[in-house]
């Protein structure tokens, strides 16, 4: 089984998504934030907003739909989670084996040497963070606009989809490649393939099955349903 997420799993911890009309790119643009020259334009502005981000992350916990994740991942033999999501609330809830496509908002790393440095030294008067090592800029350790995933990670998911017989898609409007090829990757392998969300998206007419609902209310009876199909196999 394999399983891709998206911004509308962590919607219900209070994390807001990107694009719907609450979206953070309604309210911000991501050519100013989320490109590696908009980085090196505005290295201040910037962080300001990852920290933005950051903050309001470690303020809130993993919901129903993420705890269900990780429930299903103990009871199926090959599970693996692929997630677009920067903000660590699958690790939280207690997943294991996470492929984050698209980095981790908690990591930071040197633009220069490549240090990784996760308590970047801001102050009142630094508002822009320096390497310990080398001095470079330090940057998030988030995919950009324009920027490669990194690699392995994407072939590790590539992998697990070719592989898998259960395919689910959750909380993703699809519309980012090459995060959403893999549906349409497993099902071409041969996996039946189903999207949770709360509305239909770009992909829907290609899944075998949509469910329309929250991830933190469908996902968990999925969860339920497969503990007591053990039970009644025991
Ligand atoms: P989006 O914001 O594009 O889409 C979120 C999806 O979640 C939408 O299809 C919503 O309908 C759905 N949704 C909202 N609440 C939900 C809920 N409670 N249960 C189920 N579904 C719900 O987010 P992503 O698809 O993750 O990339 O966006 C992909 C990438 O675009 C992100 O990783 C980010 C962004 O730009 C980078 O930053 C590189």
């Amino acid at each position: 089984m394999c399983v891709l997420t998206g911004a509308g799993i962590s919607a219900e911890s209070g994390v807001p998504t990107f694009r719907g009309d609450n979206g953070l790119w309604k309210k911000f643009r991501p050519e100013e934030l989320a490109n590696f020259e908009a980085f090196i334009r505005n290295p201040e502005l910037v962080w300001e907003w990852y920290n933005y981000r950051r903050q309001l992350i470690e303020n809130v916990i993993p919901n129903p739909g993420h705890v269900a994740l990780a429930q299903i991942e103990q009871m199926v033999q090959e599970f693996t989670l692929v997630t677009q999501n920067v903000d660590d609330l699958h690790r939280r809830a207690g997943s294991k084996r996470v492929l984050e496509l698209h980095g981790n908002i908690q990591r930071s790393y040197c633009v220069d040497c490549g240090a990784r440095d996760d308590r970047p030294d801001f102050t009142e008067e630094r508002k822009i963070p320096r390497c310990r090592t080398c001095g470079g800029l330090i940057r998030p350790d988030v995919v950009w606009f324009g920027e490669m995933l990194p690699q392995e990670v994407f072939e590790e998911a590539d992998a697990a989809a070719r592989r898998c017989d259960l395919f689910l898609s959750v909380g993703t409007s699809s519309i980012v490649y090459p995060a959403a090829s893999l549906p349409m990757v497993a099902k071409q392998s041969g996996a039946y393939v189903i999207e949770v969300n709360v509305e239909r998206t770009d992909l829907s007419g290609r899944m075998d099955q949509t469910l329309i609902g929250k991830a933190g209310e469908i996902l968990p009876l999925l969860a339920e349903s497969m503990i007591s199909n053990r039970r009644v196999q025991q």
